[in-house]
């Protein structure tokens, strides 16, 4: 393992201004959100999406220092016949692969999940790093559910576990890893449910990849923000949201880290983009904080495109507009009034 060369990676990936375009939605996520759109999921379908947000050269080149794929795409070529990986490296961007396989329900212990994929992941690590990937991106799923319930301690330190196995694997295929702990908004839970379970599941994290022994230097953490649950009854303002998570991100994560870029997990938008700007605007952080946002980079062009040609131009304005505002709350720059101009 070379740790400087993974250092630079992980730098690159949450450099001033920009963050991670998550575009690694399983073909059955894809499918939700083409069917809201009234888009048939077809492969071809997947690609010409994909292709016009890779394509959207001012942003790729100012704001996203690298995407996530999914196994197909990172095989695809555009319609000209261009891979794709080629699209993303032409616009300075770094191409990353999703290496999980998903979650199967984590025996004696109901509701919950278990992320899996590590049986032949070395081998895999090897043909993605061939093919153009530098990073990699696993995703454990912690459902907080009722209080005091879940999750359990079996979920919690087995997920943990596995998030630092697959670690270790991909320093040692010189790919850096995006550790993903994701505490899900799902549920009635308040914000500080939220910040107690979150925290757990960081403290876990931090001690399973020191006892497998991963550089810290050489990771990017992808976490959930201490928010309360969709359902909740009472909502935390966006100020709250930034100090609680800034807190708890100071008591579990080692100054070690080179950044950590956010999930938007089911925010809104401008939401998601109000609280990490407010967390950059209290500032003397320890690690950059960007984002790896899915649905609050990819909303509005969806809805844009709706599957037309004829729409591209309009779908990329979309996905350009979120990527820059999305870059100024990396820089803590963010204003509201600048999302009215451009409505
Ligand atoms: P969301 O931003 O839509 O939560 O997706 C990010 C992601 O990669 C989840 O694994």
């Amino acid at each position: 393992m070379n740790l400087d060369e993974l250092n630079k990676v992980a730098r690159a990936m949450v450099a001033p201004g920009k963050g991670i375009l998550a575009a690694d939605e399983s073909s059955g996520t894809i499918k939700k959100r083409f069917d809201a759109i009234g888009v048939e999921s077809t492969e071809e379908n997947r690609r010409d999406y994909r292709e016009l947000m890779f394509r959207s050269t001012e942003a790729m080149k100012n704001h996203i220092s690298g995407v996530i794929l999914y196994d197909e795409t990172i095989w695809q070529k555009a319609k000209d016949g261009t891979p794709l990986v080629k699209i993303i490296e032409q616009a300075g961007s770094i191409p990353g692969i999703k290496v999980d396989e998903g979650t199967k329900p984590l025996p004696n212990c109901p509701g919950e999940v278990i992320t899996v994929g590590l049986d032949k992941l070395a081998d895999r690590l090897t043909k993605y790093y061939e093919q153009g990937a530098r990073f990699a991106k696993w995703r454990a799923v912690i459902d907080i559910g009722a209080p005091h319930v879940m999750p359990s301690y079996t979920c919690v330190h087995a997920n943990a576990h596995a998030l630092a196995r697959y670690a270790a694997l991909c320093q040692a295929a010189q790919i850096v890893p995006i550790v993903e702990p994701e505490v899900l908004m799902d549920g009635a839970h308040d914000i500080d449910r939220c910040f107690e379970v979150t925290r757990w599941m960081l403290k876990e994290t931090f001690q399973e990849l020191f006892h497998n022994r991963v550089a810290l230097e050489g990771i990017v953490l992808k976490p959930n923000m201490a928010i309360a649950g969709k359902k909740s009854a009472t909502r935390a303002s966006v100020q709250e949201v930034a100090e609680k998570t800034v807190r708890m991100l100071k008591e579990c994560v080692p100054a070690a880290v080179p950044g950590i870029a956010f999930l938007s997990g089911g925010q809104s938008d401008e939401e998601a983009t109000a609280h990490l700007d407010a967390m950059n605007k209290i500032g003397n952080l320890p690690w950059a904080l960007t984002f790896s946002y899915g649905r609050a980079l990819q909303h509005a062009p969806q809805k844009a495109w709706s599957g037309k040609a004829e729409n591209v131009a309009a779908a990329q304005r979309a996905f350009s507009h979120r990527a820059k505002m999305n870059g100024l709350a990396a820089l803590g720059q963010w204003k509201a009034d600048l999302e009215k101009k451009a409505a």
